[in-house]
């Protein structure tokens, strides 16, 4: 990233989120005199690159939001920019209400709901003319809809000068929720019409400095080919013939949420009860004693490793049947003694417990006839459900709609035509996305859903109905511009 920047003593560089200084360290060990000027948001992390990098080191250290903070703001309106910027920068942060609020603002037209955009939006703005900014982030930025303004705006107003992408395992030791990274350097000039740049696709670090470029691991991309393709998408692997069949590349569940099994106990007569005798098949089980019940698991410290007051059976979703939310059925016995057996017994299964009590969607493995996702909240899910997590682009809320509506359904059994659907399909369904305004309504509504089923208000059918339906509306207008994926086009032609 460092050699790519092309630096020079006389420049200057700024590093927007400097967390322990790697970066910077890399910079100077090329160009050891360029003055560098680095933000970074905690305070921990401030006060060591503050010991790092002593008055006199060429580094000055603001501890601020480079977001939002007014300095930087006066630089990007009075001309006082940047030559250089290098940048790791947050990923999927969470931005509350008030703040998303004033981001709308800021970045109007742009998405503001992930961290690694608006700190490439902001740094954009923020390079002098010529300029040339190195990033890394997660591969998503180069297909999902929702960056496509983003997209639109480098393609029209800047230069891509090299796209390299990789798996995010090639740093060993660093795992998190992106499957593909890629390192992406800017310059702030308009591209000239025939500019072209490659894109190189990396399987070993060694790659990144000596690897020939050739067919098979790289494509020449002529930037001006990204506007014709549908939400400016840029190809993610080399196999993609050309940039206007890349632009179908759909994005699928895969790309935008974790999907994984859940829990069993390995003798579920046993370790399982039935919150009453009217539970659909449940002939055989005990009815719980609701004053051994704890119903907020996720709130006990060291959950995962049981619960140690009397406390100790807490809710599990188990199977379908219900939209949206379905009702606390089913409890298992979460006993500090219980847990450690699951955690042993050969006939258990203490599967994927990293998503154990986080909220998310609930869909039954095995469904007949249409879709029925529930919420996850506060509760485990059993091996009978696959838990569907956002990983950052998507609100709980969209995805648990989505999941309940006719477009996710005819494009999971275009995919797998059974009544089976693991995990491993799931991953692979093609989503329609809409863009961010769309989903921020559907978000919305789905809350207000939510909070309606859980106060057993009568309107809740109305409602259900009416955000089922803007999905499919939504679908239907992105299947009649013809920009979709052709298993995703198969699907849409059967709504
Ligand atoms: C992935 S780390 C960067 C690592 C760094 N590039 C290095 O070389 O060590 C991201 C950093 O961004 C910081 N950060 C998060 N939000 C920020 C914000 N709004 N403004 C400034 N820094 C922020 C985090 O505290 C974290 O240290």
């Amino acid at each position: 990233m460092a050699s790519l920047l092309d630096a020079k003593d006389s420049d200057t560089l700024l590093e927007p989120s400097a967390g322990d200084g790697h970066l910077i360290d890399a910079v100077k060990r090329i160009v050891p005199n360029i003055p560098v000027t680095a933000y970074e948001l905690h305070p921990k992390h401030a006060d060591n690159l503050r010991k790092k990098f002593p008055n006199g080191s060429g580094v000055d250290i603001f501890e601020r939001d480079t977001i939002l903070c007014p300095d930087l703001d006066l630089r990007e309106n009075f001309g006082y920019k940047f030559a250089k910027i290098i940048a790791n920068p947050p990923y999927g942060g969470w931005q509350d209400h008030e703040r998303r609020a004033c981001l709308k603002k800021r970045f109007s037209g742009f998405y503001v709901r992930e961290t690694y955009t608006l700190f490439l939006l902001r740094c954009l703005r923020l390079l002098e003319d010529q300029g040339k900014l190195v990033f890394i982030i997660p591969d998503t930025f180069l297909y999902l809809h929702l960056h496509s303004p983003l997209r639109r705006l480098i393609v029209e107003e800047y230069t891509f000068e090299s796209i390299d992408v990789f798996k995010s395992s090639l740093f060993p030791g660093v795992s998190f929720g992106y499957a593909k990274l890629c390192i992406i350097a800017i310059s702030a000039r308009n591209a000239s019409p025939e500019h072209s740049f490659r894109i190189r696709f990396l399987d070993a670090l060694s790659e990144f400095e000596c690897a020939a470029q050739t067919e098979e691991n790289s494509k020449l991309v002529f930037q001006k080919d990204i506007l014709k393709a549908h939400s400016y998408t840029i190809p993610v692997s080399p196999n993609q013939e050309a940039l206007h069949e890349s632009s179908l590349q759909g994005t699928t569940m895969g790309d935008i949420a974790e999907c994984v099994t859940g829990f069993y106990s390995g003798r579920d007569k046993e370790f399982l009860r039935r919150a009453s005798d009217q539970v659909k098949r449940s002939n055989g089980y005990e009815i719980v004693d609701q004053e051994l019940v704890e119903p907020h698991p996720s709130s006990v410290t060291n959950v995962l490793e049981g619960i140690e007051s009397k406390r100790s059976f807490i809710p599990v979703l188990k199977g379908g049947g219900y939209n949206f939310i379905k009702p606390n059925l089913w409890f298992v016995d979460w006993s500090r003694e219980s847990v450690a057996h699951y955690r042993t017994d050969k006939k258990a299964r203490f599967q994927n417990p990293s998503f154990y009590f986080r909220e998310g969607v609930g869909f039954p493995m095995v469904t007949s006839t249409r879709p029925t996702a529930a919420l996850i909240q506060d509760a485990l899910f059993d091996q009978s459900i696959v838990g569907i997590f956002p990983k950052t682009e998507v609100s709980v809320e969209f995805l648990l709609a989505y999941c309940n509506s006719k477009p996710f359904w005819v494009s999971l059994k275009a995919i797998n035509p059974s009544a089976n659907n693991s995990a491993r399909y799931v991953l692979r369904t093609p989503v329609f996305l809409p863009d961010a305004e769309v989903q921020a309504k559907i978000t919305q509504r789905t809350k207000e859903l939510i909070y309606v089923l859980q106060n057993g208000d009568s309107a809740s059918e109305v409602l259900m109905k009416e955000i089922l339906h803007s999905i499919t509306v939504y679908v239907k207008k992105m299947a009649d511009e013809k920009a979709l994926e052709p298993t995703a086009l198969r699907a849409a032609a059967q709504l």
